[in-house]
Formats: C-alpha cells, structure tokens, sequence
C-alpha cells in the first residue's frame, strides 16, 4: 500500500472512521435483516460455481463473504481498510475458502481473467476514477463471467435530499472525500465506456433503506423496543417489496443492483 494518492489515503482515514459503525448494524436484528434480503438479491443475481473464484471488492467487514463461500470454492474479500478487514469473523461457511487481502481496487492483485463472480457492494461510488476500476474489473473476470454490483442510486429528488442530510451527520465520518450515487443512465454509461453490458438490474430499497440500512446514520428505529423495531422494519421490506413492482416507481430506489457481463 505504498505511493498512495491524497485521494486513498483520504479513503482509508475515513473508512477507518466508520468501521466500527459498520461492524455495529448486525447487532440491530431489523438492520441485520435488511442486510440479509439485499444480500439475497445480491446474491440471486450471482451465478454460482462449486469450483470457481468469487471476488468481493471492497469487501468491507465481509458482510457477503460467509455466503459466497457456500457457492464457490474460493473466495478472496479485498479491501484498503485494515480496520473493516478486521471486522470480518468467519462463520461456519467460510470452512477455510476465504482469503482476506488489504488491497487497492484500482490495481488489483490478481490475474488477467482468473475470476469468475466480481462482486462490488456499494463501494464504486468512492473511486476516484471509475470507468478505470470498472476497466480493472473486466481485466480480472474471464469472458463470459460476471460483474454483480450494487450501487446507491440517485433517480429521486427526495433520496437525493436525504442523503445530503445523511453526509452532514457527524458520525458520517469527519472525512468526507468523494461519495457519489448514480442515475440509471450514468451507471449503464460507466459500465460501457468498461466494456461490461448490463444483463440484468434490480431496484431496491424505498422506505426501509433510510431507516433500516446504518441505525448510527439515521438514529430512529434503534431507539425503539428490539420487537417493534423489527415489526417495523418487517413491515417496510414488504412495503418495498411491492414498490419495485410498479412499473413508473421502481427506478426512484434508493439502491440498484446490476449484473453485468465483459462484451466480447
Ligand atoms: C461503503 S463501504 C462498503 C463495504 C461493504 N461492501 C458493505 O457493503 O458493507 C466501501 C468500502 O470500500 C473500501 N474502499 C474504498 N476505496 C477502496 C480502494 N481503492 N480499494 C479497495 N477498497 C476500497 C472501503 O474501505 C470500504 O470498506
């Protein structure tokens, strides 16, 4: 991790700001939840392959790892922050296929077309170039592998508004470098200009995302009675659930998830 740019190593200062936050949202059963389903959407776009290489990048506290690793036989989680590598615990799954690696997105340690699945959770939007880190992506996965991302997105006024509030919190992080959220339209544009083609996208995340997805963010729901908490946060997955069905609202989530595959 030597030569950083000012740009890394605002990152890696910031993230090690948040980490403990992130290590936190599992101890909320109705965060926990929230997780898991957009985990499961995740993961449903993922296809899995008993021999193959899986990839999270910018793997966080290794929130994806342990279920990775009951679909493929290798799992590597990179990422720059040592302190979110160190949240990582392994579970039962993980029985050893999974390799932690402090490492930059923007140059990967691994080789031309050697992975299968390249997953990247919310973490794109924090890159300083993109379209080269998407590019550095594309290098690693083989042809005919897939990209599997997930992204904030930024479609609606009123999310657009949230979020702007959500950045000025203090535990936000005191650092605040670079953090986008993508239209539908930008998002495609920067996976072409990588040579990646979107294949399948889901919308996730309308009223439950602000109140369920970082309870040290926005400090609502965990103030409140463990059970009602996660009535509530049941309550609003389903809601969201109906939500990503309408045709005209669909697109104005919080969050999106694309699974994209190299163009030949
Ligand atoms: C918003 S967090 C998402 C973490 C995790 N994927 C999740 O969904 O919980 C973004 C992650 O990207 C990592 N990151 C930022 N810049 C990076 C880089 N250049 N290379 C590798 N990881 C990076 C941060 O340390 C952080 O863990």
């Amino acid at each position: 991790m030597s030569g950083l740019t000012e740009h890394r190593r605002e990152q890696i200062e910031m993230h090690r700001q948040v980490a403990d936050m992130y290590r936190r949202r599992s101890g909320y059963a109705f965060s926990e939840a929230f997780q898991q389903e957009r985990n499961d959407l995740l993961l449903g776009m993922t296809p899995a392959d008993d021999d193959g290489l899986a990839v999270d990048l910018g793997c966080g506290t290794g929130i994806l790892l342990d279920r990775l690793a009951g679909r493929f036989a290798r799992v590597v989680g990179l990422d720059s922050s040592q302190e979110m590598l160190d949240g990582y615990v392994a579970g039962p799954t993980a029985r050893g296929a999974v390799i932690l690696l402090r490492g930059d997105m923007t140059q990967l340690p691994l080789r031309d077309a050697s992975c299968d699945v390249v997953l990247c959770r919310s973490a794109l939007h924090h890159m300083d170039d993109e379209v080269a880190v998407l590019r550095e992506m594309r290098r690693v996965l083989k042809p005919g592998g897939s990209l599997v991302l997930g992204e904030p997105a930024n479609d609606n006024v009123l999310t657009r508004l949230a979020r702007a509030w959500v950045r000025r919190r203090p535990s936000f992080g005191r650092i605040h470098t670079i953090d986008r959220a993508y239209t539908r339209a930008q998002l495609r544009e920067l996976l072409a200009r990588a040579g990646l083609s979107v294949v399948r996208e889901e919308r996730f995340g309308f009223l439950a995302y602000p109140l369920c997805d970082n309870p040290d963010l926005v400090p609502v729901l965990k103030h409140l009675p463990a059970g009602l908490a996660s009535a509530l946060g049941a309550g609003l997955r389903a809601l969201d659930r109906l939500l990503a069905r309408v045709p005209l609202l669909r697109n104005q989530s919080w969050y999106a998830m694309l699974e994209a595959r190299p163009v030949p």
